[in-house]
């Protein structure tokens, strides 16, 4: 058995996919344990799969008075890649 192996999840999967070829958002939702995190992940890697960037943020209690925290998880990652937008109004504001 593959890491990534999900049993009995393949209706999940199948929404998930549906969502990945162009839904807007999704909210997945289950009891504590019940796979959530292991959906996410076996989308995340489905998509990337499919050379999409995937990009993530988890809400915490204790950065729920930080302003755009999860902003700043979400775009962190693509810090590096700067120097790469075109248009130096679009570095200034997203370096800003
Ligand atoms: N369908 C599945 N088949 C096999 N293993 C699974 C399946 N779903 C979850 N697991 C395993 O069960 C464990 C708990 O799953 P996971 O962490 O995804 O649950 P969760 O809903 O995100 O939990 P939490 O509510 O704590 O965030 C993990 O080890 C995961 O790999
Ligand atoms: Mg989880």
């Amino acid at each position: 058995m593959s890491e990534s192996t999900l049993f009995g999840r393949d209706t999940e999967l199948a929404r998930l996919a549906v969502f990945l070829d162009g839904g807007e958002a999704v909210l997945l939702e289950g009891e504590p344990g019940v796979g959530k995190s292991a959906l996410l992940a076996a989308t995340a890697r489905r998509a990337e799969t499919c050379g999409m960037k995937v990009l993530r943020a988890s809400g915490s209690e204790f950065e729920a008075d930080i302003s755009y925290a999860a902003l700043n998880q979400l775009l962190l990652p693509l810090y590096a890649r700067l120097a790469e937008l075109a248009a130096d109004q679009h570095r200034r504001d997203v370096d800003s």
